[in-house]
């Protein structure tokens, strides 16, 4: 075991305080990596605040961080994949028992025995695992990703959550050229899903309730910019969506969307607010419509994300901060006041 830097919770009302946490020592299959950015993800938030007691309660001290990139620093013997030096990436995942019939299938997030990045029983140590608010990981080599080394470094970091929590659902439902599809929520997971529809050739349309964002939605890939408290704009579009991607963190009214789905059309939810959302069974039964739910992806495509991030050029829109700083992000993240992803400089943990 080694200590490694962090910012840690102490419990749902805690700021975040300079801590050490102990790491194992790389064993022949795991990869030690050298953090150099963290994305702040607003599951970082429920999760530091026991927002989703319910589900999964917070166990404190809490060390947030599931959008990780780093280089290599060392490699156990049996680890083929990395070797030291190289960039490395971890997401949501550090481990699941990659027999039942979910890991063969290449969904290890529906793993009943996976294991998360932070907050999830750690099998190696006891207590529960620590993200990536930290300065280094150890992490098995099945989870750790290949970066393409041409992309910005700290708009790479929340394509390993951000990114993949976008990219898959819209593969799996058929996003492309010809397609009309929504994207509900500018944020950290709403912009990226609009770089992967206008990517994938859709036609992309942002709802939002900040009219503030219309000119970076346009930027960002739309064809189109929706206020979603303006009814008469929402009208506009009823019936005509073959998806929609519903990104949003609190509460809001999802029928509202289902409303302007066209016949089969799908709306899946990302977004993961607090309570329950009520759902209009008429909005659904009328036009065969579908509402689904879809939680990241798995390792092989999250690496197929990052290469396809790689070949189009895209990383996430980032404001990188010092750790120092993380209490302020997490005020601002809540009103939604980041253009569009927090992106945690590990240099700065250096000086603690
Ligand atoms: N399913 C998964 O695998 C997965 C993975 C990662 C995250 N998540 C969840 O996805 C959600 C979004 O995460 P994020 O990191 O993208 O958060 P974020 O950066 O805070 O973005 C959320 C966006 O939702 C909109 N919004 C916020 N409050 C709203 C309200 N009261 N009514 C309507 N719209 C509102 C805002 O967009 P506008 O200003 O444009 O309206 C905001 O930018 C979180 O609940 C997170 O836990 C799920
Ligand atoms: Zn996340
Ligand atoms: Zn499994």
């Amino acid at each position: 075991m080694y200590n490694a830097k962090a910012y840690s919770v102490a419990s749902a009302t805690s700021p975040f305080v300079s801590t050490k946490i102990e790491r194992r020592d790389p064993t022949e299959h795991d990869v030690q990596i050298e953090i150099l950015f963290c994305g702040i993800c607003h599951s970082d938030l429920h999760q530091a605040r026991n927002e989703w007691s319910g589900m999964m309660p917070t166990v404190y001290p809490c060390v947030p961080g599931h959008e990780i990139v780093g280089r290599v620093t060392k490699v156990g013997s049996a680890v083929s994949k990395f070797k030291p030096g190289d960039l490395a990436g971890v997401g949501c995942l550090v481990d699941s028992d990659g027999t039942c019939p979910e890991c063969k299938a290449g969904f290890e997030q529906f793993c009943r025995n996976a294991t998360f990045t932070y907050n999830a029983p750690d099998k190696h140590l006891g207590g529960v695992t620590f993200g990536g608010y930290s300065d280094s990981v150890v992490v098995d080599q099945r989870f750790v990703l290949s970066v393409p080394s041409n992309l910005d470094l700290a708009g790479t970091a929340p394509l390993l959550c951000a990114g993949i929590t976008t990219y898959s659902p819209m593969r799996h439902w058929g996003v492309t050229k010809g397609k009309k599809v929504g994207v509900v929520g500018l944020g950290g997971l709403g912009h990226m899903g609009v770089k992967f529809a206008h990517a994938f050739g859709a036609h992309t349309v942002v709802f939002t309730t900040s009219a503030s964002k219309r000119d970076d939605a346009l930027r960002l890939g739309a064809d189109e910019v929706v206020l979603s408290r303006d009814t008469n704009e929402m009208a506009k579009h009823a019936g005509s969506f073959d998806f929609i991607l519903d990104a949003v963190a609190a509460e809001h009214d999802i029928n509202a969307y289902i409303q302007l789905l066209r016949r089969d059309g799908n709306i899946t939810m990302v977004g993961a607010p607090e309570k329950p959302l009520p759902v209009s069974v008429f909005g659904l039964i009328m036009g065969r419509r579908s509402f689904s739910g879809s939680l990241i992806g798995g390792i092989a495509e999250t690496q197929e994300m990052l290469d396809f991030s790689g070949q189009h050029n895209i990383v996430s829109d980032v404001e990188v901060i010092p750790i120092q700083k993380l209490n302020e992000a997490y005020e601002r993240l809540l009103k939604s006041d980041v253009k569009y992803r927090f992106s945690i400089d590990m240099a700065s943990l250096k000086s603690e």
